[in-house]
């Protein structure tokens, strides 16, 4: 891995040997989204340009893993490859098979143009699931085969909870966001004091805030009425401010590494680089919206996979 060519923060990955950008790429929008190969290119040539490294993929979104493939192929050793497995033929299919995740680790090899992941994740399955053992045993044995450096869980809630307990997995990809406050406490703890690599999903909250009526996409729905109850007083200040301060919130909370923001825009990353650049946020706004969340939240707020 080359030398960070800027000065966005790197952190230690847990006990793994990745030092992660703080701010990563989720890549399920370029996918969903059928971004074009060229935008695709200059979205993450201009993202590597600013020092992030870490990018992460999955199986399901679409033809993702082949446009990141396709973009940073030419510059494999700055960037950390993140993928998942578990659903081969689309989100709605799932298939926890043993030889199914492993052919479905290989196709990602292919589309992703490497020899190995530095991560692959088990997307979202559930604590039935995780119990069995045969998924991990799988993950464990592309590990073993040098198909993948490190193993993850990809999820939240119970299932998250087990994947942390087992002690089997390197990394938890999990929700957090001003949105979504249920990890830090049910998760995050026990993954710090385990010397687990903590990465931030959804950690904008998908900015649900921005939408004037209730989204007719149900993946926003949740956050955006949740928001409306929340009503913090910076999601009423100017655009870019409100997305920062998101964005620090959910990179101040303890024992989490990176966060993966997702984007079809190429100038998103100098944005947000450049958001991070006046420090964390302070204590007091920190708690400040870990006051409210508990003071609105109820039992039925939990993490959104
Ligand atoms: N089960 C799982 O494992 C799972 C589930 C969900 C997500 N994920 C991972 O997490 C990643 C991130 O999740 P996500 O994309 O759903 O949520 P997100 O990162 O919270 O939100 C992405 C949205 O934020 C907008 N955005 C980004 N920067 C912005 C800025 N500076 N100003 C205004 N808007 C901005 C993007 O819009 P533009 O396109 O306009 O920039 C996009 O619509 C995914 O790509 C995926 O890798 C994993």
């Amino acid at each position: 891995m080359r030398p960070p060519s800027s000065l966005m923060e790197r952190r230690r990955l847990g006990t793994t040997d990745i030092q992660a950008s703080v701010l990563g790429f989720g890549g399920s929008e370029i996918g969903y989204q059928r971004v074009s190969a060229r935008s695709v290119a200059r979205l993450l040539g201009s993202a590597l340009d600013a020092g992030l490294n870490v990018i992460d993929t999955a199986e399901c979104y679409e033809n993702s893993e082949a446009l990141i493939g396709q973009a940073v192929a030419a510059r494999r050793g700055e960037v950390y490859l993140l993928s998942k497995c578990g659903h081969p033929d689309g989100w709605g299919r799932r298939d926890w098979r043993p030889a199914s995740l492993l052919a479905s680790i290989e196709r990602s090899l292919r589309r992703l143009r490497t020899d190995y992941l530095d991560l692959i994740q088990l997307h979202s399955c559930t604590r039935a699931q995780l119990q069995a053992g045969d998924a991990i045993a799988a993950l464990e044995r592309a590990r073993e085969q040098g198909w993948t450096r490190y193993i993850g869980y990809s999820g939240d809630g119970e299932a998250a909870r087990y994947a942390v307990e087992c002690g089997r997995f390197d990394t938890l990809q999990t929700s957090v966001s001003i949105a979504d406050q249920e990890a830090l406490e049910l998760t995050l703890p026990l993954a710090r004091a385990r010397g687990m690599g903590v990465i931030a999903k959804r950690p904008l909250a998908n900015v649900a805030w921005t939408y004037a009526r209730k989204p007719t996409e149900p993946y926003y729905q949740t956050y955006w009425s949740r928001l409306r109850s929340l009503d913090y007083p910076f999601l009423r200040g100017p655009a870019q401010t409100a997305v920062a301060t998101a964005l620090r919130f959910t990179l101040s909370v303890p024992g989490l590494h990176t966060a993966i923001v997702g984007t079809a825009r190429p100038e998103r990353w100098e944005q947000n680089a450049a958001s991070l650049q006046i420090g964390p946020l302070p204590a007091a706004d920190l708690e400040r919206i870990r006051t409210r969340w508990r003071e609105v939240a109820d039992a039925s707020w939990v993490g959104q996979v």
